[in-house]
C-alpha cells in the first residue's frame, strides 16, 4: 500500500492469517473507522509509514513454537510503545505479544474451540472491560490450542475462561492489549461492543471516516496524479465496479476521460441498450460504444474448450481496447497516459496472501477480474481509486455520487459474458438468441417477486442438449434451459437459492411456452464448491 493513501486515525490489522481477519477490516470500518489490512511480517518501515494509532495483531492458524511461525518485525514493541500505538492482540496476536515479550505459551491441555463462557476478573477504566455495558460474564467464540501460561511484566489478565485459561490480558501502562477470543465474530454477540469501546474509549479514536470523505479524498488524489493536459481511459463493463470508477474519475477530470463499452455479442437481453442509458443518461460519462459482435463470434466459431474461449473472448478485447486507444491517440494527437480499473479491496487482499498460506506474494489481479487485461504497448499507468473498498462501500460511493440505486445493485455479470453459460460452442443454432430470452423472463419473475436483491446471482444456463417433449400436441425435440440462482457473501462460496416452488413452476411454463426452442426446465441445485457459479 502507497504511503500517500494513508488517511488519519487509521486502524492497521496485521495479518497472521485468521479467516476472520478482513471480519475485523470490516467490522471496524462499519464503526466509521478507516481500517487497512496488511502482512503480518511486512516490515517496520511499512507499518511506520501508515502512521497507525491503533494496530490489531489478527489471529492465525500456526502455534508461535510453530518453525516459521510469522511474526511481527523485530523492534516492533519499541516502535509501538515509543510512538503510544495501542495494540490488540487477537488468538494468536496476544500469543504472540506475550512469547515475544518474555512471558511463556505452552500448548494448551484444554484446547478451546467454539463457544466458551468467560469471566471478566478486572474491568479498570482505560483497560478492554471498562466498559459498564459489557457483563462479567460473556459468551464468547474461541479457536485454540495454545494458551498463554505466564505473563510478561507488567500485563495482567483481566478475564479468564470457564476453564481456567486466560482470556483477556492487558499492560495499561504500555497500552497493549491481547484477546484470546474472537470479538469480530456474531458468536461473541459483546464482542463489538468491547472492541467499539477499545477503539473510542481506550485508544480515543474518533468515528470520521465516511463515503464523503472518500470521495473527497480520492477526487484530491486523482486531480494530483493526473497532469493538467494528460487523458485517460477506462473500459467499462457496465458492471457496478467499473462503472463507479469511472463516474468518480469523470467527476475529477471531467471530460478527459475517455470510456469504451464493448459489445461482443455475448452481453445479456437489452443490455448494451440499457447500460448505454445509464451511462449517457443518469452519468453523463463520455461513452464510446463499439459493436464487435461479428469479430468475437466468429472467432468463437467451432470453439468448444472453456478456457480457449475465455482466452479467445480476452484477446479480442485487447485488440478492440488497443485499437480505441490508437484512435484516440490520432484524435488528441498524444497517447492516453492513463487507464481507470475498477480493483477493489479484497482483489488486492487476494494478491497478498497472508504469511504462512504457502502462496507467495503477487500483484496480479485475478485474471478473470479484468476485462481483457492490458495492451502490453500501450504504455498506461494505472488509476486505481476503488482499491481500498470492499464492494458494499464502492455501492455507497456510488450512491453518493448519483449512481442510480437499481444499476448499484446489479448482480455481477462475467467479463466473457454469455460464453460462459452456453457449454461448448455458442455460435450454433441460435444459442444465445434462447438464453437471452429465457434469462430475461427469469430475472424480470426474480424482480416481479421482490427477490432480486436478496440473491447474489441469477441467470439461465444453455443446456446444448435435445431432448423430447410435447407441446401443443405436437412431439418436439428441443433444448433444454437451466435456472440458476446463489447467496454468496463475496462469489468466492456460494449455496443455492431455495425458491417457492410455485414461483419455479410459473418460470417454467412461461419459459417453455414464450421461448421457441426450449422443451424442458432444469434447476441447478449446487453450491459452490463442488461447482462453481457459472458453468464454465
Ligand atoms: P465462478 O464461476 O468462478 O464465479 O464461481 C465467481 C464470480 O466471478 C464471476 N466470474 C467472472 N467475472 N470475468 C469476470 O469479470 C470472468 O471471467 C468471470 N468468471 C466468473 C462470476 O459471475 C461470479 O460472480
Amino acid at each position: 500500500m502507497d504511503a500517500q493513501d494513508v488517511k488519519s486515525n487509521v486502524v492497521l490489522i496485521l495479518d497472521f492469517g485468521s479467516q476472520y481477519t478482513h471480519l475485523i477490516t470490516r467490522r471496524i470500518r462499519a464503526l466509521n473507522v478507516f481500517s487497512l489490512c496488511i502482512n503480518g511480517t511486512s516490515s517496520l518501515k511499512s507499518i511506520s509509514d501508515l502512521s497507525p494509532r491503533v494496530i490489531i495483531l489478527s489471529g492465525g492458524p500456526h502455534s508461535v513454537h510453530a518453525p516459521n511461525a510469522p511474526c511481527f518485525p523485530p523492534g516492533f514493541i519499541d516502535y509501538v510503545v515509543s510512538n503510544k500505538v495501542h495494540v490488540l492482540g487477537i488468538c494468536y496476536g496476544l500469543q504472540l505479544i506475550v512469547q515475544q515479550m518474555g512471558g511463556e505459551v505452552t500448548i494448551g491441555k484444554k484446547q478451546e474451540y467454539g463457544r466458551m463462557d468467560i469471566e471478566v476478573e478486572k474491568a479498570e477504566s482505560g483497560g478492554l472491560f471498562g466498559n459498564k455495558r459489557v457483563g462479567d460474564k460473556q459468551s464468547v467464540w474461541m479457536s485454540h490450542g495454545d494458551e498463554a501460561v505466564k505473563l510478561p511484566e507488567g500485563f495482567e489478565v483481566v478475564a479468564k475462561s470457564k476453564q481456567g485459561v486466560v482470556a483477556a490480558v492487558e499492560n495499561r501502562e504500555k497500552s497493549l492489549y491481547g484477546l484470546q477470543y474472537h470479538p469480530e465474530v456474531t458468536h461473541s454477540p459483546e464482542g463489538m461492543e468491547t472492541l467499539k469501546y477499545f477503539l473510542f474509549d481506550v485508544c480515543g479514536l474518533t468515528a470520521e471516516w465516511k463515503m464523503q470523505d472518500v470521495l473527497d479524498e480520492e477526487l484530491k488524489i486523482i486531480k494530483a496524479t493526473v497532469g493538467s493536459e494528460d487523458h485517460v481511459i477506462c473500459a467499462l463493463s457496465g458492471g457496478v465496479d467499473s462503472t463507479v470508477a469511472a463516474t468518480l474519475v469523470h467527476k475529477a477530470i471531467g471530460d478527459r476521460l475517455h470510456c469504451v463499452f464493448v459489445d461482443n455479442g455475448l452481453l445479456r437481453w437489452k443490455e448494451r441498450e440499457r447500460v448505454v442509458e445509464t451511462f449517457n443518461k443518469d452519468l453523463h460519462l463520455p461513452v464510446t460504444c463499439i459493436d464487435a459482435a461479428e469479430q468475437f463470434l466468429s472467432k468463437l466459431k467451432g470453439v468448444t474448450e472453456p478456457e480457449k474461449k475465455r482466452k479467445i473472448i480476452g484477446s479480442e478485447f485487447i485488440a478492440i481496447f488497443d485499437a480505441f486507444g490508437h484512435d484516440l491517440e490520432q484524435k488528441l494527437g498524444k497517447k492516453p497516459a492513463y487507464l481507470v480499473q475498477g480493483t477493489l479491496y479484497p482483489d488486492v487482499i487476494e494478491s497478498c496472501p497472508p504469511p504462512g498460506s504457502g502462496r507467495t506474494h503477487s500483484h496480479t489481479i485475478k485474471s478473470h477480474h479484468n476485462v481483457g487485461g492490458l495492451p502490453k504497448d500501450m504504455k498506461l499507468k494505472l488509476i486505481e481509486p476503488l482499491k481500498l473498498l470492499f464492494k458494499d462501500e464502492v455501492r455507497e460511493l456510488g450512491k453518493i455520487m448519483g449512481v442510480p440505486q437499481g444499476f448499484l445493485k446489479r448482480h455481477p455479470f462475467p467479463g466473457p459474458g454469455l460464453a460462459v453459460r452456453v457449454p461448448g460452442d455458442v455460435t450454433l443454432e441460435n444459442r444465445l438468441d434462447i438464453l437471452r430470452k429465457a434469462d430475461e423472463i427469469f430475472i424480470q419473475a426474480i424482480r416481479d417477486a421482490g427477490i432480486y436483491d436478496s440473491i447474489w446471482q441469477a441467470f439461465a444456463v444453455f443446456m446444448p442438449v435435445l431432448t423430447v417433449g410435447v407441446q401443443g400436441d405436437q412431439r418436439t425435440h428441443s433444448f433444454a434451459i437451466t435456472l440458476r440462482a446463489v447467496t454468496s457473501r463475496d462469489g468466492m462460496t456460494a449455496d443455492w437459492y431455495y425458491f417457492d416452488h410455485k414461483f419455479l413452476a410459473d418460470v417454467s411454463t412461461k419459459i417453455c411456452n414464450e421461448v421457441p426452442g426450449v422443451n424442458r426446465v432444469l434447476l441447478d441445485i449446487t453450491s459452490k464448491p463442488p461447482s462453481t457459479i457459472e458453468w464454465e
